[in-house]
């Protein structure tokens, strides 16, 4: 606590109102902030940039009585100028290295803006398509968005904070955002306790840990108290139990819609509320400003819950060393766009990208004449996805024009088909099908605009969108082969989509470098290797489904064929299924191809048996055994036989990206600690209780090499 003195010192001179301000965050500079700033009453703002935030960060340093310097915050959420993959794609890549260097650069261009606080990484779990944000999620498990959140978390903040080119993270939205009911944003969430701490809190528990600065409180209602008035959540786990010594922001007027979500009176009970259950600075909306001091002259919160909030206020601005170089690094505002950072760009968007289906037409021949169609073919907006702010379409790459330039103009032949992603005009479809006509093979670049995902951007039908698939009929109509290459801030509904083209590849929104690493992808370049983060519905009515489970006291049976309609008996036998269509996703969590195949082999314990506080080792032996160069993403699952609390059917605990040659072979090793295997009882106590344990070393949820294992005394 190496700046907790100057803490001190600060806070002895400052008065209450000077305090408050600390307290508070505006967004924008005008007039009004520009005042408040001067009188030492405003302690950050959000999203401006360049000679703005420059010129507002002056004012504060120079001109304020204590010239405490201001967090300037904003959404850098998947880059800033160059735009890796949405966060869900980037979870896709499986590799947390890429995901901590595509932050590192975020923060390093962010930093040359003169933003010193990034309110990333999301790390909701998301299991519901239909909820727009899961776009900036890491997907439906708690183990892969810890392992995400932590790499973003190291990416914008590096080892020390101070250097030039760090700032601040904040882990969001807390808690149970994810988990709003029928995947409405801003809809309330119900989470046993249980479930709260084994799933949706483990990722923010590893956020903090891993030294995350600050945190952000949720819109929603949390098993009927709001997030930002949450006492339970915010005092007594998070700086509870935690012992989280960073700050805590509102999320936008939070304080202020307890009003409207029926736990606040008005904006001084939601003050009392929010600034009572631990939420640090006020985003956005002014009851702080308007109430704090009434009600700590009313006695109705003390000076002391005051000095606590303000005190992590600076410590931040400590952290960030602020107090001694407040301003942008000038150094990096020459690094937008560089080329390692678009290099950067193009490995993490091509890693990201899954291969879902290949009827042996993937990857082509570069000689191959193509016909380029669809609404996200060359739309240099849409690949960028969700949440930019500073990313500009211009320095977009887009598939058309990689393509172009990889094959020559010759061979490639484009036709939109479909003026945008929504249309549902068919006016294009007949040159779309005579250039399909003129090709070897259709490349159709479908899926969502970026408008179609993100913050209130919630969809009830999660399908191709407009006239897609009627887009699709029309081509494969022509007898040429046709290649799906989807783009989309959520999974989709792909059944029908599956079943008329020859290959589809999930590209989520890929960012700046989509075009050439989509092209490297669909010419074999390079071989696909991303895996799903999320379970893909065969029909929005399995919504919510995702890989670990409970079995039921019914299981469904794993080879349940779904049932034809107009079937009179019911042959699934009472057991939890559907009559009208398979219990499992289309595809499964962790599942991705490749132009290759990995053959797993001979599963191998360390022993029979472990006690507590041990390790055992499980190894398993992978090999290349088609003609390409690849990446297998080798993942390790476990299940709990039997428990005081019934466990779910798969757990991920482990995975490590392998790259092998044609005939390569490699030993796959994991270390599984007891406290892995712990869980949340009903009292709960984390443990992990003895008994028999299944073990899978898998290329998915699915299938895999099975062993078993006991722990025990
Ligand atoms: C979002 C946050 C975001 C904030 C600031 C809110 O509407 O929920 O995720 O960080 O705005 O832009």
């Amino acid at each position: 606590m190496q700046y907790e003195q100057q803490i001190e010192a600060l806070l002895a001179q400052m008065t209450l109102a000077e305090k408050i301000g600390q307290m508070r965050q505006l967004h924008g500079t005008g007039e009004n902030q520009k005042n408040l700033v001067r009188e030492g009453n405003l302690g950050s703002v959000l999203n401006v940039i360049d000679a703005e935030a420059h010129e507002i960060q002056r004012l504060a340093v120079e001109e304020s009585r204590l010239g405490i310097p201001l967090l300037i915050g904003r959404d850098v959420i998947h880059g800033f100028r160059t735009i890796f993959p949405i966060p869900l794609g980037q979870a896709a890549s499986f590799n947390p290295d890429l995901v901590r260097e595509a932050a590192r650069v975020a923060a390093r261009e962010a930093s040359g803006a003169g933003i010193n606080w990034t309110f990333a990484p999301m790390i909701d779990i998301a299991r519901d398509p239909r909820w727009g944000r899961i776009a900036e999620s890491c997907g439906e498990d708690a183990y892969l968005a810890s392992l995400m959140g932590v790499a973003m978390v190291e990416g914008f903040q590096g080892d020390d904070l101070t250097a030039p080119e760090a700032i601040a993270a904040c882990a969001k939205h807390y808690v149970g955002y994810g988990a709003s009911e029928n995947g409405r944003d801003y809809n309330t969430a119900w989470i046993p306790e249980v479930l709260l701490r084994d799933v949706y809190l483990a990722p923010f528990q590893a956020a903090a840990e891993a030294g995350a600065a600050t945190f952000m409180s949720a819109f929603n209602d949390l098993n009927g108290v709001p997030t930002s008035g949450n006492e339970f959540t915010l005092r007594q786990i998070l700086k509870g139990e935690w012992a989280y010594a960073g700050m805590v922001v509102s999320d936008w007027a939070s304080i202020t819609e307890m009003i409207a979500h029926g736990y606040a009176a008005d904006a001084r009970d939601a003050a009392l509320k929010g600034v009572t259950a631990g939420v640090d600075m006020e985003m956005a909306s002014t009851s702080y400003a308007e109430y704090l001091a009434e009600l700590v002259e009313s006695g109705a919160i003390s000076h002391d819950l005051i000095d606590d909030a303000v005190r992590r206020v600076l410590r931040i601005k400590f952290r960030l060393g602020l107090f001694n170089q407040p301003y942008a690094n000038a150094a990096a505002a020459e690094t937008l766009v560089a080329p390692d950072h678009l290099a950067l760009a193009r490995q993490i968007a091509k890693e990201s990208c899954v291969l879902l289906s290949n009827k042996e037409t993937l990857p082509l021949k570069q000689q191959t004449k193509v016909a380029i169609v669809g609404p996200l073919a060359d739309h240099a907006a849409d690949q960028l996805g969700c949440w930019v702010f500073d990313g500009k379409p211009e320095d977009s790459q887009t598939p058309l024009q990689a393509i172009r330039g990889l094959l020559g103009n010759e061979q490639v032949v484009f036709a939109q088909g479909l003026a945008e992603a929504r249309s549902t005009d068919d006016g294009l479809f007949d040159e779309a099908v005579a250039a399909a006509q003129t090709a070897d093979v259709v490349l159709a670049f479908l899926g969502e605009d970026a408008g179609l995902s993100g913050e209130a951007h919630s969809r009830a039908f999660i399908d191709l969108p407009g006239a897609q698939l009627a887009l699709v009929d029309a081509l494969v109509a022509t007898g040429k082969p046709v290649v799906a290459v989807v783009m989309a801030g959520r999974s989709l509904v792909l059944g029908e989509l599956q079943d008329k083209v020859q290959a589809i590849l999930y590209a989520w929104h890929p960012g700046t470098m989509a075009g050439p690493a989509i092209a490297d992808l669909l010419f074999g370049l390079d071989n696909p290797s991303g895996r799903l983060p999320i379970s893909f519905p065969r029909t929005v009515g399995q919504v919510p489904v995702y890989y670990n489970r409970k079995n039921t006291g019914r299981p469904p049976s794993e080879d349940a064929p779904s049932i034809p309609t107009g079937t009179p008996l019911d042959p699934s036998g009472f057991t939890s299924s559907y009559l009208d269509v398979d219990h499992r996703p289309l595809f499964a969590f962790g599942y991705g191809l490749s132009y290759t195949t990995f053959d797993y082999r001979n599963i191998r314990l360390s022993s029979p048996k472990i006690g507590f506080d041990q390790t055992l080792s499980i190894s398993a032996t992978i090999t290349n055994t088609g003609n390409y160069a690849g990446a297998e993403v080798v993942q390790l699952y476990i299940r709990d036989l039997v428990g005081s609390m019934t466990r779910p059917i798969k757990e991920l605990k482990g995975f490590q990206r392998i790259a092998l040659e044609p005939g390569q072979s490699q030993e796959v090793t994991f270390e599984l600690r007891s406290a892995d295997l712990s869980f949340h009882n009903n009292a709960m106590q984390k443990i992990a209780e003895p008994g028999e344990f299944h073990v899978w070393v898998a290329p998915n949820s699915l299938g895999g090499l099975q062993a078993s294992f006991e722990l025990g005394a």
